[in-house]
Formats: structure tokens, C-alpha cells, sequence
């Protein structure tokens, strides 16, 4: 599959597959933080479906993004992502990436052994409810998997903490800040962590400045819809971050094309 680099200039195509291997920068001692999106051109990240579910548009989802998403989690020391999330792979609506990563792309597989990563990255799921079902999340997710909440109510963090789940509860506000996660990948030395939650997520680390970088595919194709997400959703930013692009790449074979770019958000 072959794309054309389009930013910085001067580049002929190149193949997809590695495009993003070896991209994350693995030299800081402090933890580097990146996201990663797929919108469609009108912004949607996610629609709600027949059954009144909101989940990636079957519209926009695609073999080619796919590829780039999971050449990301290679490099990961830790996946960070939200309570709803979890519960989709705990109920068997999601695979574990890494386990499908694997079946599906044989050339990735020693990939993380030779430059001496674990199997699978930790992964770190933040929740308020901490409402997923533990026990069969533990069982579905073959690597660590650490919560962390502001909540306090004891119930819901003993319960999580009985299926076998490291629960860590911080801060005085009633969401996690991003500020209180930076302090939680630091006080564990994780040094490159992949952000795959979703709007509210994200929000909580663009405000406190804890996000490096960004990567976001735009698919060419308009989607419509009344009940829809973007990339971030809360209160308005005081000092809104300001995005620079580092590459960009245009998907020119595919159907509908698609751009991948990437941008680094806040200085590292
Ligand atoms: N197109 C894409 O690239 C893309 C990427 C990611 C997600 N999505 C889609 O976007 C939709 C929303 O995703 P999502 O629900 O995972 O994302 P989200 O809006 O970031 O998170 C929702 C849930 O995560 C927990 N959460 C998030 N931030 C938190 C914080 N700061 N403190 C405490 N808890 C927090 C809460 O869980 P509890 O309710 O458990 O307390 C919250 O209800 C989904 O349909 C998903 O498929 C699309």
C-alpha cells in the first residue's frame, strides 16, 4: 500500500506499513503522551448506531487507519482509555488490540521484543463509575491493567479491586485531572503512553497541558449525523493549545482518501 508524504516536501511515495513505526520519540525521561483520531471530514469521531450505541462510524473505520493505530500501540509502554472502553472489551464488543494486532500483522509481531518491550503495554483505564465489568475485563485483556478515579465511594473501588484490578484513587476534583495521570505515568517511569480514549478524556489532558502530540487521520467522506462526537468535549479552554504540524501524509489510493498528519501540541 503505497502513500504520499506530502509535508515536510520533497518526498516521493513510500509504502503505509511504517509510516508511523519508530515515530514516538522514546529519549525523554519524562513521559511522552500522544492521541490518536479518526474523523471523517465533518468532524464526526463517533455516531450512534441502529441500536442507540455511540461507537466509530462503519463509514469512516478502514483497514489502512487500522494499520497506523496499531503501529502506535507497538511503540506504547502504557494504552491509556476510558471506563466505556474497557467495557466494550470486557463484554466482547472490542478485541484486545494487542492480541489482534498480532494475529493480524505477523511483520509487527517481534517488533516490541527488539527494542525490549514488554508483550503488552499496561493498560491504564480511567473512569469515574468505574461501572465495567472487572472480572471478565482481567479475563479478556491478557496484560496489566491498572484503574484509576477520583471516586470515592469505596464500594465501587473494592469491587474493582476484588476481580484483581490495581485501582489507584486520586485528587479532590470529582473527574481525574490530566495533571494527577502525568503523576501516576511519571511515578511509574512510563515513558510513551497511548491515549485512545475518547473527547472527555482528551479534554482533561489538553487542559492541564500533559498531551505532546496528536495524531489525526481525516477521512474524505461527509457522514452527517445529529448525535455525534468530536475530539474533545468540555468547557471551553482558557488558553486553547495550539497545534503544529510535524508530517503529513495523503492515503491517495484509498477509497475515499484519507489524510494522516500528525502534530505536536505542547512544548516538550
Ligand atoms: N474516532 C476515533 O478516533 C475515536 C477515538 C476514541 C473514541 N471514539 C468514540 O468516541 C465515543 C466516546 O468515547 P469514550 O466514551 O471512550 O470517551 P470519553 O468521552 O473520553 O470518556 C467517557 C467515559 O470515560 C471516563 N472518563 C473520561 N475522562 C475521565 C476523567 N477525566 N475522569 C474520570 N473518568 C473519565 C468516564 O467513565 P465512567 O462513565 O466509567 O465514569 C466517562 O463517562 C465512543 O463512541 C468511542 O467509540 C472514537
Amino acid at each position: 500500500m503505497a502513500v504520499l508524504p506530502l509535508y515536510p516536501s520533497g518526498q516521493g511515495e513510500r509504502s503505509l506499513e511504517g509510516l508511523y513505526l519508530d515515530d514516538v520519540p522514546n529519549s525523554q525521561s519524562d513521559p511522552f503522551v500522544y492521541a490518536n483520531f479518526l474523523v471523517s471530514l465533518d468532524g464526526r469521531i463517533a455516531v450512534r448506531d441502529e441500536n442507540g450505541h455511540k461507537g466509530l462510524p462503519r463509514t469512516t473505520a478502514n483497514d489502512r487507519d487500522w494499520r497506523l493505530y496499531i503501529e502506535l500501540l507497538m511503540q506504547a509502554d502504557a494504552v491509556l482509555t476510558t471506563g466505556h472502553h474497557a467495557q466494550l472489551i470486557a463484554i466482547g464488543n472490542q478485541s484486545d488490540m494487542m492480541t489482534a494486532a498480532h494475529k493480524r500483522y505477523p511483520d509487527l509481531r517481534n517488533y516490541r521484543r527488539a527494542r525490549g518491550l514488554s508483550g503488552h503495554p499496561i493498560c491504564i483505564v480511567v473512569s469515574s463509575r468505574l461501572n465495567f465489568r472487572a472480572e471478565a475485563l482481567k479475563e479478556a485483556h491478557p496484560g496489566p491493567i491498572v484503574a484509576i478515579t477520583a471516586q470515592k465511594n469505596g464500594r465501587s473501588v473494592s469491587s474493582a479491586r476484588n476481580a484483581g484490578i490495581e485501582t489507584v484513587v486520586v485528587g479532590t476534583e470529582a473527574t481525574v485531572t490530566g495533571r494527577a495521570l502525568m503523576d501516576i505515568f511519571r511515578e511509574r517511569g512510563l515513558r510513551r503512553v497511548y491515549m485512545v480514549g475518547g473527547p472527555r478524556l482528551f479534554h482533561a489532558l489538553l487542559a492541564d497541558q500533559v498531551v505532546h502530540r496528536l495524531y489525526l487521520t481525516t477521512v474524505g467522506r461527509v457522514i452527517g449525523g445529529d448525535d455525534i462526537e468530536t475530539q474533545v468535549r468540555g468547557p471551553l479552554f482558557t488558553t486553547p493549545p495550539d497545534a503544529r504540524l510535524r508530517h503529513l501524509t495523503l492515503d491517495r489510493d484509498a477509497s475515499p482518501q484519507q489524510m494522516f498528519a500528525c502534530y505536536d501540541l505542547a512544548p516538550h
